[in-house]
C-alpha cells in the first residue's frame, strides 16, 4: 500500500492519510462572515472524497483584518453556531477538519476592514495600495488575545483543530518579515521578536483550548522579497514554534507585493511540481513535528516520493480540490494518476470557488 494512504499523528490526533486540503478561501460566506449551506457541502464533498486533513478557508479574528467579501467571520461567539456545521458535516466520515484562523492586516481595504488596514509598522503595500497604519503595543496584545479567543471558538464548534496564518504577507507573515516589521520594541528586530506575536497566540492557545488541542502553523518559508523573510529565519521560527508546543507545520511561501505570491500559475510536468517541498525539507531536518509539503503538486507518483524520500509528511493541494472533491478517493481506487488541474487560476471566483476550466469542457 502507498505510503500516502497511511494514517499519521497531528499532536494526539490520528489523520487517516497524508493528504491535506490546503486552506482555499471559499467566497461562500454570507455578508457578515456567517457559514452558508453552499460552503457546508462543500466540506462534506471534500470529506466524503477522503481527504484526510481539510483546512478551511482564512477566518478572520478581527473586524479589521478582514481580507475579502464572503469571508468566514469567527471574531465573535454569534459565529459559532454556524461555524458548527462544518465539523458537524465532516465528521459523518473519517476526515479531519481545522479552522484556518487569520488576520488580513495591510493586504486588505478600508471599505472591507472599516478601518485603515493595519500592520506591524507603516510600509506602503503597492498590490492594495494601502499605506497602513502602525500598530500600537496594546493593540499587538489585543491581537494574541482575540487570536485565541478565535481558536477557543473553533474548539467549541467542533473543530479538530486550528491553523495560525503565518503566511503570505498576511498580518502574522508581516510581523515576521523584516521588510514589513520596522519596529524596534520587543515585537521587531531579532527573528525572536518578530515571531513573538505567532509564538504568544500558540502559547495562549494551547494554554487555553489545552495541550491536546492540535494547532499547526502555514509558515512563510520565504517572501521572494529582498530584505524579507529567508528561510533561514524560518527554520529558526520553526525550531522555535516546536519548543512552544505546535503540533504540525505547512510550509508555504511568498508576497503578493514581491510579484510572486503562493499560489503559482501555469505549472506543467512533474519537474514543476512541488514548488516548496525543498523548503519543507529544510524545516523538516530542523524538527520532529510532522511538515506538509505544498506548491503545485499534482501527480500522485510526485506526492508518494515526497512523503516516501522524507521531505515531508503530509502533502497539501489546494486547487486540485477545486476542480476535483473526490482526487483522494480516485487515487486510492486507481482511478486517477493525476490532478487535471492546470493552475489556471481562474478559479478565484468572488462569488464562490469553482474549476472555470471544468465549467468550460461541460
Ligand atoms: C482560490 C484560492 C484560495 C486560497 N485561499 C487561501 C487561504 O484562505 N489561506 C491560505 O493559507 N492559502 C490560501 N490559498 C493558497 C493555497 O492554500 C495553496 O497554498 C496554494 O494554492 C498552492 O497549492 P496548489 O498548487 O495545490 O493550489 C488559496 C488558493 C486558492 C487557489
Ligand atoms: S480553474 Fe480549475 S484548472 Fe484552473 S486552477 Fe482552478 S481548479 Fe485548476
Amino acid at each position: 500500500m502507498s505510503i500516502l494512504f497511511t494514517p499519521v499523528k497531528i499532536g494526539s490526533m490520528t489523520v487517516p492519510n497524508r493528504f491535506v486540503r490546503s486552506a482555499t478561501h471559499e467566497y461562500m460566506a454570507d455578508d457578515e462572515g456567517n457559514v452558508s449551506t453552499r460552503q457546508v457541502e462543500l466540506f462534506r464533498r471534500l470529506a466524503e472524497g477522503e481527504v484526510g486533513l481539510i483546512i478551511t478557508g482564512h477566518a478572520f479574528v478581527q473586524t479589521s483584518g478582514k481580507a475579502s467579501p464572503r469571508q468566514t467571520a469567527v471574531y465573535d461567539d454569534r459565529f459559532v453556531e454556524g461555524l458548527a456545521r462544518i465539523p458537524e458535516a465532516v465528521h459523518a466520515f473519517p476526515s479531519r477538519i481545522f479552522l484556518q484562523i487569520a488576520h488580513a492586516g495591510r493586504q486588505t481595504k478600508e471599505k472591507l476592514c472599516g478601518c485603515i488596514p493595519v500592520s506591524p509598522s507603516a510600509v506602503y503595500d503597492p498590490v492594495s495600495k494601502v499605506m497602513p497604519r502602525e500598530l500600537a503595543g496594546e493593540e499587538i496584545q489585543a491581537l494574541v488575545v482575540d487570536f485565541i479567543a478565535a481558536a477557543g471558538r473553533a474548539r467549541q464548534a467542533g473543530f479538530d483543530g486550528v491553523q495560525l496564518h503565518a503566511a503570505h504577507g498576511y498580518l502574522i507573515s508581516s510581523f515576521l518579515s523584516p521588510h514589513t516589521n520596522r519596529r524596534t520594541d520587543e515585537w521587531g528586530g531579532p527573528v525572536e521578536n518578530r515571531a513573538r506575536v505567532l509564538l504568544e497566540v500558540l502559547r495562549g492557545v494551547k494554554d487555553s483550548c489545552g495541550r491536546g488541542f492540535p494547532t499547526i502553523v502555514k509558515l512563510n518559508s520565504t517572501d521572494f522579497l529582498p530584505g524579507g523573510l529567508t528561510v533561514d529565519d524560518a527554520v529558526e521560527i520553526a525550531r522555535m514554534l516546536e519548543a512552544a508546543g505546535i503540533d504540525g507545520i505547512e510550509v508555504s511561501g511568498g508576497m503578493a507585493e514581491a510579484g510572486r505570491g503562493s499560489v503559482w500559475p501555469g505549472l506543467r510536468g512533474e519537474a514543476d511540481e512541488g514548488y516548496f517541498v525543498e523548503n519543507a525539507a529544510r524545516i523538516k531536518r530542523a524538527v520532529g513535528v510532522p511538515v506538509f509539503g505544498l506548491g503545485g503538486i499534482r501527480s500522485l507518483a510526485v506526492a508518494e516520493k515526497i512523503v516516501e524520500e522524507g521531505r515531508a509528511d503530509l502533502v497539501s493541494l489546494s486547487r486540485p480540490f477545486i476542480r476535483d472533491p473526490f482526487l483522494v478517493k480516485h487515487f486510492r481506487e486507481g482511478l486517477a494518476a493525476g490532478s487535471e488541474c492546470i493552475s489556471c487560476n481562474k478559479c478565484f471566483n468572488p462569488r464562490g470557488i469553482g474549476c472555470a476550466e471544468l465549467k468550460k469542457k461541460r
